[in-house]
């Protein structure tokens, strides 16, 4: 019985020595040390043997699972030390590297400007469109007739304007007015609203030209709405989009929903002189289209002109971008080029 523990012991320690992983080590502490395992098995034979040779041999295999249980307590310390600095090693991170560089996206230009026009204009009392309001993909109706344009205005002309093929009078929007008119449907006044988005016209693009561009609408409807308070609405507003410094001027002109009419112009700053490409030399360049509503428009919309009067202004988003940065070609911001987004 001796022998045979001696052969237990042996064989166990050279299986423990050989176990790989904390799994094996646990088969064999079952298989070696278990009620049922061979250990108890061996000292199963006790009763077998004289009795004078019991407690011997019986000491003996205590001590055999001692010392069994002794090496499987170390094998298990160093399987699980090498198991964390696998681990360890694994998720190592070197602090000492330099950091991946990840390109930050940046807020468009027109964005901004866009944002900054809404932001001014919400500073004197003027609230955001309602979305609804204001379709890019619009009816002859809205983008035209309702605003006093006479049946064979040339705006209207295919050349001009894109229609769509499915329906003649379906058409991308040439200006933000159509939201002047959809607004005034809904609403009654006092009104003063701020109405930014996209259009578009059928034009040969150019560093000046693209047939796609932003406009900020923005129209007031109350009692007693002269010109003066046009001109101080728009004043206060080039005076804080531009700064102090930069003079501007109205110029009477000609729009069909608004009588006066008036252009209001910025002094060029990208001026070479006399033959400077971005104002032709004319040292001033036009912002923004204005003028008192027709009241013909708003008659049209059900508010008596007798009562009511208002103003509507138009501006072009990518001429107000240019001029604040010195662009000078409107392509650049519809490359998404990231050499020129991220100067912003
Ligand atoms: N819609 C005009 C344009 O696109 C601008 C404008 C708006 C003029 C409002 C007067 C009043 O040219």
């Amino acid at each position: 019985m001796k022998t045979k523990l001696e052969e237990l012991k042996t064989q166990a320690l050279q299986e423990i020595n050989n176990a790989s992983d904390l799994n094996a080590l646990q088969e064999l502490k079952i298989k070696y040390l278990s009620r049922k395992g061979e250990l108890n098995t061996i000292k199963r034979g006790l009763k077998d043997i004289s009795p004078e040779e019991r407690p011997v041999i019986g000491e003996i295999a205590n001590k055999t699972a001692e010392e069994i249980e002794e090496i499987l307590n170390q094998k298990y310390e160093l399987l699980n030390k090498e198991n964390i600095s696998i681990k360890l090693e694994a998720e190592k991170i070197d602090i000492t590297l330099p950091g991946d560089y990840i390109p930050y996206g940046k807020q468009h230009p027109l964005t901004s400007t866009i944002n900054e026009i809404v932001f001014i204009f919400n500073k004197m009392g003027f609230t955001l469109v309602e979305e609804s309001n204001s379709p890019e993909v619009e009816t002859e109706y809205y983008n035209f007739d309702a605003l006093n344009f006479p049946k064979d205005h040339p705006a209207k002309d295919m050349q001009d304007t894109f229609y769509t093929i499915n329906a003649s009078n379906l058409l991308l929007r040439s200006q933000t007015s159509n939201s002047q008119i959809r607004e005034m449907e809904k609403k009654r006044p006092p009104l003063r609203v701020i109405s930014p988005g996209r259009v578009y016209r059928s034009e040969a693009v150019s560093s000046r030209k693209n047939n796609l561009f932003h406009q900020v609408e923005g129209f007031l409807v109350d009692k007693e709405v002269t010109f003066g308070d046009l001109k101080g609405v728009l004043n206060e507003f080039t005076r804080h989009f531009f700064g102090q410094a930069r003079p501007t001027r109205f110029r009477t002109s000609y729009f069909p929903f608004t009588e006066p009419s008036a252009e209001i112009d910025v002094q060029c700053i990208m001026c070479s002189g006399k033959g400077c490409r971005t104002c032709s030399g004319t040292g001033w360049l036009e912002i923004l289209g204005a003028g008192m509503i027709d009241p013909n428009v708003l008659k049209g919309v059900n508010i008596d002109p007798e009562v009511y009067s208002g103003f509507a202004f138009g501006m072009g988003v990518e001429r107000l971008t240019m001029l604040k940065f010195a662009i000078n070609d409107i392509r650049l911001f519809f490359n998404n080029d990231v050499r020129f987004l991220e100067q912003f």
